[in-house]
């Protein structure tokens, strides 16, 4: 192909979260915003990218994409390297990128991009795209390769498989994945920022994962899906409030299904502060500006409300009856398709 286009889309995470690097449990779905990769075709083996939201431009070799570049560029360098790893060398390449997903606000501006850049240049390249596991698996190696963030699976898989009216209950175990009919009676959710952005590399994100790590260590198991009911009072603090944290979290997304499943939305919003509490209070991923979010969307009414994503910042969703109003600054989220050409 001479020139296409490809769209990634951002996500909300209903419930569960910091448990998918655990082998745990989430529940996301696909929003409709999200970020738009445009690619031609360039000769002489170079890439030229154009990041239009920011004014920025990056230009490298296609065969050997730079390492240590930061932000966006570290996404389009990580994609083209990793997709010639697989075989499926990027030839050359004119991208314009452009999104409405704002970046570092928790809807994973990230797996956004590094989805609808995969697309677009496997595309270009007349190249199929395959398995989306495994291409979940290139852009999350590229989030924890190139951009320098442990993240888990949680954003890619949600981007490339949402789909419409759903939610997703993912177990990161075995990477299966369940649709589950998010039917919301008139009920709303709605994703109001904090203001306070944050990047996975540089807040306490890593710290978190490597906490992680040293509890499955101590209680000599290989994930914390493993951990018993009576792991936490076999650890000292912090790791015992983590590990209650994951085992909680993964109860509460099964939870979720079920209220959904009954149509009972006023367990679904106590289930989410319940995440969130344990979110602040067990696995200190909050932060003030967060923290007064919560209790502005808790003020206008919100049956629950949670920090979302990867915490030390970025977004709170929150869940509101059909009486009640979501604040101006709130954007209301529904599920929508996934990652596709266009
Ligand atoms: C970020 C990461 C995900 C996940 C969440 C926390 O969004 O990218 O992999 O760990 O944080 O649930």
């Amino acid at each position: 192909m001479s020139s296409v286009a490809a769209f990634g889309p951002g996500r909300v995470n209903l419930i569960g979260e910091h448990t998918d690097y655990n082998d745990g449990l989430c529940l996301p779905f696909a929003i409709a915003r999200g970020v738009t990769v445009t690619a031609e075709a360039l000769d002489a083996g170079r890439v030229e990218a154009r990041a239009a939201d920011l004014d920025e431009e990056d230009a490298f070799a296609a065969a050997s994409p730079p390492r240590g570049a930061e932000g966006w560029r570290a996404f389009v360098h990580g994609i083209v390297s990793e997709l010639g790893a697989r075989g499926q060398p990027v030839a050359g390449a004119r991208l314009r990128i452009a999104g409405d997903v704002p970046l570092g606000s928790g809807l994973s501006s990230s797996a956004a991009l590094s989805t609808a850049l995969a697309l677009a240049l496997l595309a270009l390249a007349d190249e199929p795209e395959g398995d989306r596991r495994a291409l979940a698996r290139l852009c999350s190696r590229v989030e924890n390769d190139w951009v320098g963030a442990q993240t888990g699976l949680l954003d890619q898989l949600a981007a490339l498989f949402g789909r419409a009216g759903h939610a997703l209950r993912l177990d990161c175990r075995d990477l299966s994945i369940a649709e589950v009919p998010l039917d919301l009676k008139g009920w709303t959710l709605a994703v109001a920022p904090s203001g306070h952005e944050h990047t996975h590399a540089a807040s306490g994100y890593n710290e978190r994962r490597a906490e992680c790590r040293a509890a499955c260590a101590a209680l000599g198991i290989a994930s914390l899906r493993d951990a018993p009911q009576d792991a936490p009072d076999r650890l000292p603090p912090p790791l015992d409030r983590r590990v209650r944290h994951v085992l909680t979290e993964n109860a509460r997304v099964d939870a979720a299904v079920s209220a959904l499943h009954d149509g009972d939305l006023p367990a679904l919003g106590e289930l989410i502060d319940a995440s969130h509490a344990s979110l602040r209070d067990d696995y200190e991923v909050s932060v003030d500006a967060v923290e007064r979010t919560v209790a502005r969307l808790k003020a206008a009414g919100a049956a629950g409300a949670r920090i979302m994503g990867g915490g030390f910042g970025g977004s709170v969703l929150a869940l509101f009856a059909p009486d009640a109003q979501p604040p101006e600054d709130a954007m209301v989220v529904e599920p929508a398709a996934a990652a596709r050409l266009i």
